[in-house]
């Protein structure tokens, strides 16, 4: 097996009940560098609980979780950012009186040189180059890094928060309906820089309802029906069409 053949991240057998509801049950799901895989099902398939599991918000009630080939447990979303997860949600969590610049480097901020830096000076002028260059490399478009959040698009909101993941060296970027709230014209801008992330090899898994996109954008398609993967499917061997047809259960019953 190569370095590539290792998935960055595997779920092997995961459930998941609440109470007397079976939110999932036994899922297993592979996510490999570079790749684009969708998450698709109706409303309460369980699509986010098995996104939670996989970051640590939620813990399974059985199966395993495997990074890099590594069995690895999340007690919270700490635990599994710091091995390279990063989830980007539909109501993102930016700081929205704080500039561009200061997101991308909230809690991870530089500090002068020297004496000032002792002092706890920021660098703010490396920190504002430093974003507009990560920023420009991923060709997402805001006039400048020091414009204050709250004052953004969602969408270009939502670019810089995968943009934040990927400058620090997210290895698997999960999308939870990050497109849902977004225009055309943004959901389409955030679906080329999925496609810009994964050339770097990075993994995206993306939860979305806009079924043109997921088509568009996935090497693989894993589709849930009450909480059961029903279909994987590899880029061209569906329609959305059939993808449709596999969420609403009517491809397993005409067989
Ligand atoms: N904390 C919880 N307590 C009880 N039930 C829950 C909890 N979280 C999820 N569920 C249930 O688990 C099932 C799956 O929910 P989930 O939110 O994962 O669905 P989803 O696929 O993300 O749906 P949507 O497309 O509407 O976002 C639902 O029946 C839901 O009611
Ligand atoms: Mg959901």
């Amino acid at each position: 097996m190569s370095a590539s053949d290792v998935p960055l991240l595997e779920a092997r057998g995961i459930s998941r009940h609440f109470g007397t509801v079976s939110a999932l049950t036994d899922v297993n799901l592979v996510v490999r560098p570079g790749e684009v895989v969708g998450l698709v099902g109706d409303n309460g398939a369980g699509k986010s609980t098995l996104l939670k599991i996989l970051c640590g918000a939620v813990q399974p009630s059985s199966g395993e979780l495997f990074i890099d080939g590594e069995p690895v447990r999340f007690h919270s979303p700490k635990d599994s950012r710091a091995l390279g997860i990063e989830v980007v949600y539909q109501d993102l969590a930016l700081a929205t009186e704080l500039s561009v610049a200061e997101n991308v480097f909230l809690g991870r901020e530089r500090k002068r040189d020297g004496f000032l830096g002792r002092l706890g000076m920021l660098d703010r002028r490396r920190m504002a180059s430093e974003a507009a260059t990560t920023l420009e490399s991923l060709a997402i478009e805001i006039h400048s890094v020091q414009a204050r959040c709250g004052l953004l698009s969602g969408g270009q909101r939502q670019a810089v928060a995968v943009a934040r993941a990927i400058m620090w060296g997210s290895k698997v970027l999960f999308l939870d309906e990050a497109t849902a709230a977004l225009a055309v014209m943004e959901a389409e801008k955030i679906g080329a820089l999925v496609t810009e992330v994964a050339k770097r090899d990075v993994g995206v898994l993306l939860v979305s309802h806009n079924m043109p996109q997921v088509h568009e954008l996935c090497d693989r398609i894993i589709v849930l029906l009450r909480g059961r993967v029903v279909a994987e499917l590899k880029r061209g061997e569906a329609s959305v069409q059939d993808i449709v047809m596999w969420i609403t259960g009517a491809a397993a019953a005409r067989g």
